[in-house]
C-alpha cells in the first residue's frame, strides 16, 4: 500500500537522463492524485518521443534546485479557495517570496486543475505561472486551464509541450520506447531526492474505473450512526467491490456518481413548463437533469439567464451589485427549485439549456475502513445533507441519493480517487496521533483497522468529537473495543454542547499540550480530517500554540510545523 507514496513523494526517474537524451521535470502539485496521473500520461507521451520525465511533488523541489532545471513542466490542482494543495504550499511559499532567485535558464510551461464552479478558478496554477514569468523563466506553451472534466484539455496540454520537446531532442536520441531504465536520477539537476537506482518504485496503478467509467457498485449496508436525538444523521454505508478490481488502501476517497432526486426533476421540468421527454443533442431533457446535470445549486449562467429575463427581480438586484457575499447570503437555503420560483413564468428555448447547467459531479467521501479488515466493500461514514423550514426539503444529492435512493438492484456508481499523502506511516512502530471531530473520524476508522491488522507497536491517539455524547459518539462501541485491547493508546473526546462552554478537539489538544509534544518528539505523525473552514485551521492554531508552548517559542514552532509537512507528518484530509 505505501509504494504509493514513495513514488509520489521521490522523484521518479522515468529513465536514465543520460546523453543523447531530453530530460524534463514534471512537478506535480495534487490533492486527489489527478496531476499525478496526468504526469503519467505525460511521460508516457515523452518515451514515445524520446523525452525523459522526471516527476517529483512540487514541495519536494527548493526554489534553488527548481533554478537548476532547465525545463520544467507544472502540473497542478487548486484546493479549496482558490489555495495551494497540500504538497505544493512550501513550494509556493518559497517561490513567492522575495528572495526568490532569478529563472532566466528555466523554461516552464503550466497545467491548471480546478473546477469553475468556484471564483477563484485553477488559481494554484495561475498563481505559479504567473510567478515563473515574473522570476524570468520563458513559457514554452500557455498554460492551460482544466475544469472537472479535465481529460480532454489535459491531453491537448500534454501532445502541445511534447510536440514543441521532440524538436529539441538530440539527433541519435532516445526513440519510441527509449530510455534505458538504467541509473536512474544523477543527471540534469538531480540535487532532487531521488530514489535509488534500479529501486524506482512502479507508477501508482491506475484503476480501470474512473471519472468516465464509474463501476456500478451495490450499496450492501447503509445504516444510521447517530441517535435519534441528533441534529445530524450520520450514516454508515458498505459498497460492495464485487469484480472490479479496486485495490484501495485506508486514508483514499471513494468518488460516488450521484442521481438526481426524480421528485425535483419533475418539479424543475414543471416550473420551466418543458416536457421530460423533449430532445437536446439526442438525449431527453427528464434524463439530463436526473442524471447529467447539476440542479441543485444553480450555475452561474442560469442566475444571469434569469436576471436578464426579469431584470426588475429580486436576482437582478442582487446580481446588479456584483457583490459576492450579497448573493451568497441570497442563495444560502436556496436551490436551483427555489430560484425558478422567484422568477415564475421563466421560459428558456430547450436548445438554450445545456449552457446554464453545470454537469453533475461526483461527491468523493473519505474510505472509513481498511482493506485489511474490509478487502471486499468499502466502508464510508457520511452526514446526510437534509434542510428545509418551509415545508419544503432540500436534500444534498449524494448523500440523500445514498441514503434514501438506492434500492438494492440499483447500482451506483463509484470509482477510487487515491489519496497518497493521506497515509499511516510506513513504520508501524511509528505513534500516531489523528484529530477528526464528525465525519472527519472516517479515514481513521480505517486507519485503526489497519493498525489493528498490521500488529506494530506503534502508539495511536484519537481526539474526536461532535455536538452531544448520547446522540453522536458514533462507532462508540468500536472505539470503546479498540481501546480496550489497546490499539488505541489514547481517546479524547470533546462533546461541544454537554456543557456551558464549547469544548472542541482543539480544546483537548491544548490541555494535553505536553503530552502531544512529547508524541510530536518522539517521531507521531498528525493527521487532521473534517471540516475546512473552521476546525481544521483552529486545530492548526492549537498544534502551533502547543509546541510554541512546550517546544521553545512561537518562531520555533512555524519551523517545527514547516518540518512536520515536509517529512509527511502533518497531513490534512479536509473539506
Ligand atoms: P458546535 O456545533 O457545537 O459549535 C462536529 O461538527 C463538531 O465540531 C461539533 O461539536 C461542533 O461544535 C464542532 N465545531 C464547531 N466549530 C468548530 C471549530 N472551529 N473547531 C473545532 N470544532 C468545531
Amino acid at each position: 500500500f505505501f509504494a504509493g507514496i514513495a513514488a509520489l513523494r521521490a522523484l521518479t526517474p522515468d529513465a536514465a537522463s543520460g546523453a543523447g537524451t531530453l530530460t524534463v521535470d514534471a512537478l506535480v502539485g495534487t490533492q486527489t492524485g489527478n496531476s499525478e496521473f496526468l504526469a503519467q500520461d505525460l511521460a508516457a507521451a515523452a518515451r514515445q518521443r524520446g523525452i525523459v520525465v522526471r516527476t517529483a511533488e512540487l514541495d519536494s523541489v527548493s526554489v534553488e534546485q527548481l533554478a537548476a532545471m532547465p525545463l520544467v513542466l507544472v502540473i497542478t490542482s487548486t484546493y479549496g479557495e482558490g489555495e495551494m494543495p497540500d504538497n505544493a504550499e512550501l513550494f509556493w511559499e518559497a517561490l513567492a517570496a522575495e528572495g526568490a532567485p532569478r529563472l532566466e535558464d528555466t523554461r516552464f510551461a503550466v497545467l491548471a486543475l480546478g473546477d469553475s464552479g468556484y471564483d477563484d478558478f485553477c488559481q494554484a496554477g495561475k498563481l505559479i505561472d504567473l510567478r515563473l514569468e515574473q522570476l524570468g523563466a520563458m513559457r514554452l506553451v500557455p498554460r492551460v486551464d482544466c475544469d472537472v472534466d479535465y481529460e480532454d484539455a489535459a491531453a491537448g496540454w500534454i501532445a502541445d509541450v511534447v510536440e514543441r520537446l521532440a524538436v529539441e531532442v538530440p539527433a541519435g536520441g532516445g526513440t519510441a520506447g527509449g530510455g534505458a531504465a538504467a541509473g536512474a536520477g544523477a543527471g540534469g539537476a538531480g540535487a532532487v531526492p531521488a530514489t535509488e537506482a534500479g529501486a524506482a518504485p512502479a507508477a501508482r496503478q491506475r484503476s480501470p474505473w474512473n471519472r468516465k467509467t464509474p463501476y456500478p457498485s451495490r450499496l450492501a449496508v447503509n445504516r444510521i450512526l447517530s441517535g435519534d436525538r441528533s441534529a445530524k444523521e450520520i450514516r454508515h454505508y458498505e459498497l460492495d467491490l464485487g469484480d472490479s478490481g479496486i485495490a484501495y488502501a485506508s486514508g483514499d476517497a471513494l468518488a460516488v456518481v450521484p442521481e438526481n432526486d426524480p421528485a425535483l426533476v419533475a418539479e424543475v421540468l414543471t416550473q420551466l413548463g418543458i416536457d421530460r421527454d423533449e430532445e437536446v443533442a439526442g438525449a431527453a431533457l427528464g434524463e439530463l437533469l436526473h442524471t447529467a446535470w447539476e440542479i441543485r445549486t444553480p450555475s452561474k449562467e442560469l442566475l444571469a439567464a434569469i436576471a436578464e429575463q426579469q431584470p426588475a427581480g429580486d436576482l437582478a438586484a442582487v446580481l446588479a451589485h456584483s457583490d459576492r457575499d450579497m448573493l451568497e447570503s441570497w442563495l444560502w437555503g436556496r436551490d436551483t427549485l427555489d430560484v425558478l420560483r422567484t422568477a415564475p413564468g421563466l421560459r428558456f428555448e430547450p436548445d438554450a439549456l445545456p449552457a446554464l447547467f453545470r454537469p453533475l459531479q461526483q461527491r468523493a467521501y473519505s474510505i472509513s475502513s481498511s482493506p485489511l479488515a474490509s478487502p471486499d466493500r468499502i466502508h464510508l461514514t457520511v452526514a446526510s445533507v437534509r434542510h428545509g423550514d418551509d415545508g419544503r426539503m432540500r436534500g444534498g444529492v449524494c448523500s440523500t441519493h445514498l441514503a434514501d435512493r438506492l434500492a438494492a438492484e440499483h447500482p451506483v456508481g463509484v470509482y477510487l480517487q487515491p489519496n497518497a499523502a493521506f497515509r499511516l506511516p510506513a513504520d508501524d512502530d511509528a505513534p500516531v496521533v489523528m484529530i477528526g471531530p464528525g465525519t472527519g473520524i472516517a479515514p481513521f476508522r480505517g486507519f485503526l483497522q489497519e493498525r489493528e491488522a498490521r500488529g506494530g507497536s506503534g502508539r495511536n491517539w484519537l481526539f474526536f468529537g461532535d455536538q452531544h455524547r448520547d446522540s453522536d459518539f458514533i462507532y462508540e462501541q468500536e472505539l470503546g473495543a479498540w481501546s480496550a485491547s489497546g490499539v488505541l493508546t489514547r481517546l479524547d473526546l470533546a462533546f461541544s454542547r454537554d456543557q456551558a462552554e464549547k469544548v472542541y478537539v482543539q480544546t483537548r489538544m491544548r490541555e494535553h499540550g505536553r503530552e502531544l509534544y512529547d508524541w510530536l518528539e518522539q517521531g507521531a505523525s498528525v493527521y487532521v480530517c473534517g471540516d475546512a473552514s473552521r476546525m481544521a485551521k483552529d486545530v492548526d492554531r492549537a498544534l502551533h500554540d502547543v509546541i510554541a508552548e512546550h517546544g521553545g517559542g512561537a518562531a520555533r514552532a512555524e519551523e517545527y510545523v514547516a518540518g512536520l509537512k515536509r517529512a509527511k507528518r502533518y497531513v490534512r484530509d479536509v473539506y
